[in-house]
């Protein structure tokens, strides 16, 4: 079955909003396989946002999803990536459509909620990454 992974960004931990984005997960019958809350280094930021590292946005990117904790949560499911993209919205939160998380709970192009994978291979990169992570408590 395929599977994707949908971050839970820092603004939202910090927000103590969480709970409120898993429910929507939840209330849109996105089967949620396992569930892990963590804390980027810059080095586990690096590998994980690699295709974006010449972007100007780079250095931000890295400073804000390695400010707080993240929650890192394993879908699965047929068609799962391409609904869970339709679920968090545009990555431009001015653009995302109605009832999107990130329409719901973005503030700006960096600070915007939530990531999901955007194709099989990056889903089966990410998710390896997280789980890397959580084996070696690099984390802690
Ligand atoms: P995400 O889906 O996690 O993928 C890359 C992230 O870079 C994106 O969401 C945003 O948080 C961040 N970002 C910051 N500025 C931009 C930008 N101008 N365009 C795209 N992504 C940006």
């Amino acid at each position: 079955m395929e599977k994707t992974l949908l971050i839970i960004k820092p603004d939202i931990t910090k927000k103590k909003l969480i709970g409120k984005i898993i429910t929507i997960i939840e209330e849109n019958n996105l089967l949620i396989e396992n569930i892990f809350m963590l804390k980027f280094k810059k080095d586990d930021a690096k590998l994980f946002y690699k295709d974006h590292e010449k972007k100007v946005f780079f250095n931000e990117l890295m400073d804000f999803i390695t400010s707080d904790k993240i929650i890192a949560i394993i879908l699965t499911g047929e068609n799962i990536i391409n609904k869970t993209r339709k679920l968090i919205g545009d990555t431009n939160f001015k653009n995302a459509e109605k009832n999107t998380i990130r329409a719901f709970f973005a503030t700006s192009l960096t600070e915007n909620a939530v990531h999901a994978s955007d194709s099989i291979d990056s889903a089966k990169k990410e998710i390896k990454i997280i789980l890397d992570l959580i084996k070696e408590n690099e984390y802690q």
